[in-house]
């Protein structure tokens, strides 16, 4: 499965020009593609990274990628990022890793994002596979709990009695539902829950999408 990564991470990276401001994805796949970013820096680069984590950023740091934040750098060339799932029309769930908001945060303001996965994130419907993370505040959390559930899923607490805590202090619940027939309905109704700070689908933002199969790697454009 690493090595359908790697492919797809290479490729992503074929992408990138001297002199871009990139978004730097979270999770493993991701990890392999800064990988290959921090090469091309050492070869004389002049790139700006602007990362999605804590994770990234420390990562990022370590190969002397330079970097920036959204509010410092003006539009954000191409960012790179993982995917939990991906459907036919480059809907996604991420947030796995528990970096979903800012990963969101940072796909809205890039004139490109490429979703690089394996071939197994790949799906019909999603949601029927994995759990959607939600990101909410702490305060009040189990009413949001409560409140999402209404919505047809079991929503668990991320770490249970020793909550996780992402990057900007808040919890994440990941909500398995059977399937998520409709996702842009399903964002709007989770967006209107109070203290829901941020969901995992990730609607129009992906542009390219890069598959790493047995068969080399496949990109695919949006229509
Ligand atoms: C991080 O919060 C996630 O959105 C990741 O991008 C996603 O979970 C994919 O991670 P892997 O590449 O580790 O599967």
């Amino acid at each position: 499965m690493n090595d359908l990564k790697l492919q797809a991470a290479r490729k992503a990276v074929e992408f990138v020009e001297d002199g871009m401001v990139l978004g730097l994805g979270t999770g493993s796949t991701t990890r392999l593609a800064v990988d290959e970013i921090g090469k091309l820096v050492k070869d004389g680069f002049r790139l700006v990274g602007v990362p999605t984590s804590i994770e990234t950023e420390r990562q990022a740091r370590s190969l002397n990628i330079p970097l920036s934040t959204l509010e410092e750098v003006g539009e954000i060339d191409l960012t790179i990022d993982g995917a939990d799932e991906v459907d036919p029309q480059f809907r996604l769930i991420k947030g796995l890793g528990g970096a979903l908001l800012r990963e969101k945060m940072v796909a809205y303001y890039s004139k490109r994002e490429i979703i690089i996965v394996d071939s197994s994130k790949m799906v019909g419907v999603l949601g029927v596979k994995t759990p959607l993370p939600v990101e909410v505040v702490q305060f009040g959390h189990r009413r949001t709990k409560a409140a999402l559930e209404k919505l047809g899923c079991i929503a668990s607490l991320r770490g249970g009695d020793q909550p996780f805590v992402t990057d900007n202090g808040n919890l994440i619940y990941d909500c398995k539902f059977d399937a998520i027939a409709d996702p842009e309905r399903m964002d709007s109704d989770i967006g209107a829950i109070p203290g829901v700070v941020e969901n995992g689908l990730f609607i129009g933002l992906a542009t390219s999408v890069i598959v790493g199969t047995e068969g080399g790697a496949v990109i695919r454009e949006r229509i």
